[in-house]
This record gives C-alpha cells, sequence and structure tokens, in this order.
C-alpha cells in the first residue's frame, strides 16, 4: 500500500523517503523522523541483521511501510541497485537522504589508497548517481526533497573527507538552483561533531573534542528539514557552526588548511 496525500510542511503527496546509512547515527535519526510523520520507508545498509531490526521496530512503533536495501555503496552493483529502486515509477521515491559516509583516520598518505577510493565511491559516485536516478522522476511528478548530507569539515579543506563534502556542498547547491521552481528542492547538509558510531567505527578518539561542540542526531535532522521546508540549499545546524561556516568563508584557504590540521591533531587514538 502507498500511503498518498498527506499534507506536511515538506509539501503534499510526499509519502516515500529513502535513506542511505540508515540504521545508525543521522541516518537512523531521519529514519524516525520520517516514521513518526507519517513517511513510508526504504533502508539502505550494508547490515542486513540490523537493517531487518531497524524495519521491523519502526513499522511496528509508527504503523508505516518500512523496506530494506542492502547495499554496499563503496561498489558498483550496490549503487546499481539503489539506483534502479530510485527509478521504479511504480513505487515513486518522494524524500531522498544521501546519508551514508565514514571518516578515514591519519594524514594523507597513512590512508590506504583503496580507503580514499572507497570514500570517494561513497560520498561522491553514489550521490551522484542516486540524484540523477531519482531527479527525473521527481521533476515529472512535480515534487520531491534531496538532502544530501555532506560536513562542516566541507568548508575547511583538509584532506580526501573534507574535499569529498565540499563537492557535496557545490553540487547540491548547483542542482537546487538549476531545479528551482520545479516543486523540488535539494539540501546540502552540513552538520558538526554529531554523537554518532561515525568515531569510534573511525577508530578516531573523541575524548578532547569539548563538550559544547556536540549535536545530537535529532537536532541535525530536525534543524535539517525546517530548512529543507523553508526552500533553503544550506543546512549547518547549530549557532555556533553556523559562526564557524561564517567565518571559514571569510578567510583564505590557506589559513583554513593551517586550522582544520590542527583540529585533526586533536584526534586521540583512545
Ligand atoms: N558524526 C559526525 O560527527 C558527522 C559530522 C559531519 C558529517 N557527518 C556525516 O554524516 C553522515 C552519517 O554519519 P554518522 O555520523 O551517522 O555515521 P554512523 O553512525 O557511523 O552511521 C553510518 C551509516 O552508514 C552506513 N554505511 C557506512 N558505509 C556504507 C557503505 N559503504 N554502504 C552503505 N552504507 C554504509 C552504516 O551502515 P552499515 O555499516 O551497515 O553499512 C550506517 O548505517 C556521513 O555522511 C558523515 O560523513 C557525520
Amino acid at each position: 500500500m502507498v500511503r498518498i496525500g498527506i499534507t506536511t510542511q515538506y509539501g503534499r503527496f510526499m509519502t516515500t523517503a529513502l535513506i542511505t546509512g540508515a540504521t545508525a547515527g543521522i541516518g537512523a535519526a531521519f529514519a524516525r523522523r520520517l516514521a513518526k510523520d507519517g513517511r513510508n520507508l526504504v533502508l539502505v545498509a550494508r547490515d542486513t541483521g540490523r537493517l531487518a531490526a531497524s524495519a521491523a521496530e519502526l513499522s511496528k512503533t509508527y504503523g508505516v511501510e518500512v523496506e530494506t536495501l542492502a547495499a554496499d555503496l563503496a561498489t558498483d552493483t550496490g549503487i546499481t541497485a539503489v539506483e534502479e529502486r530510485l527509478r521504479d515509477a511504480g513505487r515513486p521515491v518522494d524524500i531522498l537522504i544521501n546519508n551514508a559516509g565514514f571518516g578515514n583516520k591519519g594524514a594523507f598518505l597513512t590512508v590506504p589508497l583503496e580507503a580514499e577510493l572507497d570514500m570517494l565511491k561513497v560520498h561522491v559516485e553514489a550521490v551522484l548517481r542516486t540524484t540523477t536516478a531519482a531527479l527525473p522522476g521527481m521533476q515529472e511528478r512535480g515534487r520531491g526533497g534531496i538532502i544530501n548530507v555532506a560536513s562542516v569539515a566541507a568548508f575547511l579543506p583538509r584532506g580526501t573527507y573534507g574535499a569529498t563534502k565540499a563537492w557535496v556542498v557545490s553540487f547540491t547547491q548547483g542542482i537546487a538552483r538549476d531545479v528551482g521552481g520545479s516543486g523540488v528542492r535539494l539540501l546540502a547538509l552540513c552538520p558538526g561533531f554529531t554523537r554518532t558510531e561515525f568515531h569510534q567505527r573511525a577508530g578516531m578518539g573523541t575524548s578532547n573534542i569539548p563538550a559544547w561542540s556536540w549535536l545530537s542526531a535529532e537536532r541535525v535532522v530536525d534543524e535539517a528539514l525546517r530548512d529543507l521546508a523553508r526552500g533553503r540549499s544550506l543546512s549547518v545546524p547549530g549557532k555556533r557552526y553556523k559562526a564557524i561556516v561564517a567565518v571559514s568563508r571569510l578567510l583564505p584557504s590557506g589559513k583554513l588548511g593551517g586550522v582544520s590540521s590542527k583540529a585533526a591533531r586533536t584526534y586521540r587514538t583512545d
């Protein structure tokens, strides 16, 4: 059953959301929030056990339909599977959240090239291909929303992670302008430090990151959805991070590299 015709702050008839990286952290918070709002979900991640557990919990708690799609977005097969689901006109996806992502611990050259290439595939190629797959159907229907999760790191040049996220911001804001007036909205979401599994998975210690700098995944999601509803193309949750991004845009990028390298050295191995 496809639920149609509910009116929400994001617009009428936007009923199914596909979320990559939906089993943990920010993606799981998007899934809970959108299910609570009455949307059916397509959850994408690699771990089939966690996908099944998340789907069961969300459909039981919120009474929505939840599909799972096991896909590794660092592979062609995984990206193709998500593209095919997004192109399925019989089961339209109205909201696409490109959220899957990860960090690699260590300075450039200490990270294996293969891991850097995986990051490009997940953060850049998957986002490009899924956006390309989702957009024509949304334009045809005259409605839809795409949130591409970047990072505050997009504004602080340092290594592959920041570079991929800078691409996400530039790509998303450019396409948002191109499709303006079509009923389809795109938003680049740039969180700062957010309490999720991200740092632990990357083996990054967090004990010397100041308490004030942490955001909750729920807050990040609330601000992103509010900014999407307002028609913005960039969302930076939290006043302090908004200020950091505003200042970063005024400083020469050479200086910013120094600041972000210093920040990166604060990561511990604990
Ligand atoms: N946490 C932060 O401080 C922070 C700050 C700024 C931006 N971000 C960005 O926010 C996004 C979400 O991060 P998070 O902090 O919520 O991370 P997280 O808690 O580690 O969750 C990552 C999610 O992505 C999935 N995933 C990872 N690699 C994947 C792959 N190759 N293919 C498919 N799914 C994959 C994981 O599930 P499986 O392992 O089962 O695949 C999991 O569901 C990322 O894009 C990250 O760069 C995070």
